[in-house]
């Protein structure tokens, strides 16, 4: 009897690992043979732990199980699909995930995260395979022709990128994937190196053979140790399978991974500063050109990428560039991996199509605010993202649709507040995420960040409160024109959503004239 018990992050936090193991004593004690797999999580956040069971219909999923409910189920026939107050049925028919285009995540929740075998019964390295049957160029314009852009919040065209290193003359190459996760509410690169980690080595090494880098790094967060522990794992598990290291799957290609930890400095994430702490020095940002595509880790070509974007490659390589841009809209092609966080009912990881609406996500995903009350603002892109109110929700998803409505789509984090927040504290917060995470190479941004929790304070405590709304204003369009990079750069724009689309909270606070 097989019983899977997920160790991700959110599952451990919430008793999965006592879970597994009163599991494993219930059993014992009835003398049932079962086997725990410890796997990633699907995404149902809400519903983990989410215990599932091999019954020969398929498994059958219950959730979210403590460990009191351990004895309770396996009275229930736990092991054999039985009835219980907490049996949720087949997986894949709950509604959350049935309705989700999962093109990236399919494996996530299934299979054992750190064996080749499992990852290969599933439909794994079948996109090496194709791109191995490729030459550079090849491959490269799989990536470009499906439209693909990067992940990680600027959605430049991944095939451009790739492009450019592919045909940099050096010595050396290297492939590094940012997995500097920073953004509030977001947690997908999380979820995918928790779940599916050789998803995510099998799109670096698709690349390294694009581009001819020979070595690789994923930069992963300190906070994320179970993340960093099982792309360790699976690094090693793949060396010792021939899917990583020397003459990869027979083909006479080498690529060597690494996975390095950061040291809890959001600006890391910015990939000019991820390669300064790559190479062991203060995570400050370069000023750009050169790009690091031409000279990046210690001045050497580097194909930087999100999590999401490398992921997305194997699924683009085994099926054709065509098949993946047959989803999404305008410019925005293929699948985006929603994160559905803050005042929300249903929690969780949603890959959908680009060009579904912000309120969608909410209301069909969501199933509207954990309090019950109304959704009255919504932060999309994580901190450094615009707050819509409830006219701008109708906005799909998509990089130029959420422009023209100054937002952003960002790493695809959205995060719900209800009637209760306070918009011009949520602005103060902008300028002193900011001003706390800073790298304090540029002046707007470095001395801005500061005087913007200033002056918003005597916004908030009414001192001259129209002529302080101005500053933040003017200070505003400084920091957006003179910043060196996106963190100074965008933190303007939460600022000034929440001061453009809820200018009744800022003449609350200061007592404005209407
Ligand atoms: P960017 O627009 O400067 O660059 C995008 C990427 O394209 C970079 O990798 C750059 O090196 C590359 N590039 C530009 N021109 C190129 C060329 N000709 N050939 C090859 N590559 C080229 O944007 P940046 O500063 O990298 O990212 C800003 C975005 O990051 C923001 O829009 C924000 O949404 C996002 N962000 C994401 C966070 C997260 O946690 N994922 C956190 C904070 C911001
Ligand atoms: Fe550093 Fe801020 Fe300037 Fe970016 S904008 S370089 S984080 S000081």
């Amino acid at each position: 009897i097989t019983v899977y018990v997920p160790q991700d992050a959110v599952a451990l936090g919430l008793g999965a690992n006592r879970v597994a193991r009163a599991i494993f004593a219930g059993a014992e004690r009835r003398g049932l043979d079962v086997r725990i797999v410890r796997t990633g999580t699907r995404g149902l956040l809400w519903l983990e732990p989410m215990v599932e069971v091999a019954t020969p219909e398929g498994r059958i999923a219950y959730g979210p199980v403590t460990p009191a409910d351990v004895e309770g189920l396996l009275d229930a026939g736990l092991t054999e699909g039985g009835e219980h107050a907490l049996r949720l049925g087949k997986p894949e028919e709950i509604p959350f995930l049935a309705k989700q285009h999962r093109l990236t995540f399919h494996r996530c929740g299934v299979v054992d995260p750190v064996s080749v075998e499992d990852y290969r019964a599933h439909g794994g390295y079948r996109g090496l395979e194709a791109a191995l049957k490729l030459d550079a160029k090849g491959i490269v314009a799989q990536v470009r022709d499906s439209g693909l852009r990067g992940r990680g919040g600027a959605g430049f065209p991944a095939g451009i990128k790739w492009n450019t290193v592919m045909l940099a003359q050096s010595d050396q190459k290297y492939v590094v994937c940012n997995a500097d996760e920073g953004d509030s509410g977001t947690f997908a690169d999380r979820i995918m190196m928790e779940g599916d980690p050789f998803n995510l080595i099998e799109g670096m090494t698709i690349a390294a053979v694009a581009t001819g880098a020979t070595r690789g790094y994923i930069y992963c967060r300190s906070e994320y140790p179970q993340s960093f522990k099982t792309l360790r794992d699976a690094i090693a598990n793949g060396v010792r399978a021939g899917v990583l290291g020397d003459n990869i799957l027979g083909s006479g290609k080498s690529f060597h991974l690494e996975v390095r930890l950061g040291a809890g400095a959001y600006i890391c994430g910015e990939e000019t500063s991820l390669l300064e702490s790559l190479e062991g020095k203060r995570g400050i940002v370069r000023a750009k050109p050169p790009i690091p595509a031409l000279k990046g880790f210690l001045g050497k070509p580097t194909l930087v990428n999100n999590v999401m974007t490398f992921t997305a490659v194997p699924y683009i390589l085994e099926h054709g560039a065509k098949s993946y841009a047959e989803y999404g809209m305008g410019r925005s092609l293929g699948t985006l991996p929603i994160q559905l966080a803050g005042n929300i009912r249903q929690g969780g990881l949603i890959e959908y199509a680009f060009g579904i609406t912000i309120r969608q996500v909410i209301e069909d995903f969501g199933g509207g605010t954990a309090s019950g009350r109304p959704v009255r603002a919504v932060q999309v892109g994580g901190p450094l993202g615009a707050y819509f109110p409830d006219d701008l929700l109708d906005t799909p998803l998509d990089y130029e649709a959420m422009a023209a409505k100054k937002g952003l789509v960002g790493h695809g984090g959205i995060v719900v507040f209800d009637d209760t927040v306070d918009m011009a504290k949520q602005a103060r917060f902008a300028f002193e995420f900011c001003a706390t995470e800073s790298c304090g190479k540029c002046t707007p941004c470095r001395v801005g960040a500061t005087r913007g929790v200033e002056t918003m304070d005597k916004v908030i405590s009414g001192i001259r409160p129209e002529a302080n709304l101005k500053l933040v204003e003017d200070l505003c369009e400084i920091m957006t024109d003179g910043s060196l990079c996106a963190m100074g750069g965008l933190t303007p724009m939460p600022v000034m959503s929440a001061i453009t689309n809820f200018p009744e909270d800022f003449r609350r606070a200061g007592d404005l004239p209407v």
